[in-house]
């Protein structure tokens, strides 16, 4: 999990590859209508990926990541292409749209995929940023006249062994150089592999350094189609396990999976009143920084999701809108039901009662008194910040 908790955020973290990262990052400084999309292309784990992301964090810009493999991206691009949705910004932060893994999509099927590239680049108001591992595939050769061009290297050696050092150390991490050094030649330039490696060899001591891990790692959508048509419930938490995505990224996939799925209303509010309780472990995790709890962590999803679940319904998708929107709803959701449990306790109420009854009798109530007033009796209670965020605006929507 290294590889993706330890992501830089911003793009004067990374290692090799500098000319290009700059390259990059003035490219969408200085996007204008008009422009040529960027092309990042070079082998798996030099950080592609990373860099637009860290990029698009540094500029202002929120991503909209399509996933070029998914068979429903043509649809959903051109639905973003609809002059409705194809707002230059969302709540006023700028769009950027990522396609990252274009060859992938050509290796795997081709549903017209690439014209359909091909016109969106040259329709689209917004930055277009396509990632790609080949630049020998005949027809990522026909997109490079169209774009910038930003290519990748594999990262030295030695970058990687500096990067590799100054994370033992700032981690307190305990291995020898030995090792270190031989983890980092095996790693063939890929930084992704060093990181997953270091992590193996320091899970358990005795094992021999990998050639490159990541062949054996799963990718997301992979392991949520297996989680969702496993025969039983192990074989779904050892495919959440072979994935070394994100804990919310994993959360969320299977959110925006579950909702956008057949799944009979009862069925899926089943499993997303499932999911919260393991959202709510994650959000612990993060914040507490126990990667220990990582595997409770995911036996926990895995068994809830199947328990929760029919096999054979439900498929990998992830959404278009940009997960910082619906993370607000879902947060506010998580910290309603904090306050539902708060209130209820308090009121010797069901949680589900405090919300639908009484919380917006207190809301009403508190709207008609003074602002400082009102945060005054809010203190004597235990809620903590996000709770008063998410109840000063309940109380907001009566005031006026
Ligand atoms: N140049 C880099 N500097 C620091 N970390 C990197 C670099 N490249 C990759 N990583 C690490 O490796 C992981 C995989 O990188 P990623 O950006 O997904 O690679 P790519 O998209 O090129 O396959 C990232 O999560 C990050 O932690
Ligand atoms: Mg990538």
């Amino acid at each position: 999990m290294y590889a993706e908790r330890l992501r830089p955020k911003n793009p004067s973290m990374m290692v090799g590859n500098e000319e290009s990262r700059i390259g990059f990052l003035n490219w969408l400084k200085n996007w204008k209508k008009g422009s040529k999309p960027a092309l990042l292309v070079g082998p798996p784990g030099t950080g592609k990926t990373t860099l637009v992301y860290a990029a698009a964090e540094t500029l202002g810009f929120v991503v909209l990541e399509f996933n070029a493999s998914d068979v429903r991206t043509k649809e959903r691009l051109s639905s973003a292409l609809l002059p409705s949705t194809h707002s230059v910004s969302v709540l006023g932060e700028r769009l950027l749209v990522f396609l990252d893994e274009v060859d992938g999509l050509y290796a795997r099927q081709d549903y017209g995929g690439l014209e359909f590239i091909q016109t969106f680049i040259e329709e689209s108001n917004l930055p277009v940023v396509l990632a790609a591992n080949v630049e020998e595939d005949e027809r990522i050769r026909k997109l490079l006249p169209k774009c910038e061009v930003f290519a990748f290297k594999r990262v030295p050696p030695r970058l990687i062994y500096l990067y590799l050092q100054n994370l033992v150390k700032k981690e307190g991490l305990k291995i020898s150089p030995e090792t270190l050094q031989r983890l980092v030649e095996k790693a063939g330039g890929d930084m992704r592999a060093a990181l997953n490696s270091l992590q193996a060899v320091l899970a358990s001591p005795s094992t021999e350094v990998l050639e490159v891990t990541r062949d054996k790692m799963m990718s997301l959508r992979d392991a949520l189609n297996t989680l969702f048509n496993s025969n039983d419930r192990e074989e779904a938490r050892r495919a959440l396990e072979a994935c070394d995505a994100d804990i919310i990224e994993k959360i969320r996939a299977i959110f925006s999976s579950l909702v956008n799925s057949k799944l009979n209303s009862e069925t899926l509010l089943k499993a997303l009143e499932a999911l919260s309780a393991v959202d709510e472990l994650a959000a612990r995790i993060k914040r507490t920084q126990e990667w220990r709890q990582l595997r409770y962590f995911h036996s926990m999803l895995a068994y809830s999701i199947f328990d929760s679940t029919p096999r054979g319904v439900v498929r990998f998708s992830q959404d278009m809108y940009p997960w910082s929107v619906q993370l607000r709803i879902w947060n506010d959701a998580r910290v309603l039901r904090s306050i539902g449990r708060k209130l209820g306790n308090l009121l010797h109420a069901s949680s589900t009662e405090a919300l639908v009854i009484h919380l917006p009798y207190l809301a009403r109530l508190l709207s008609l008194l003074d602002k400082s007033e009102v945060q005054r009796i809010l203190r004597g209670f235990t809620y903590d910040e996000s709770e008063l965020r998410v109840l000063n605006k309940e109380i907001s929507r009566f005031s006026k």
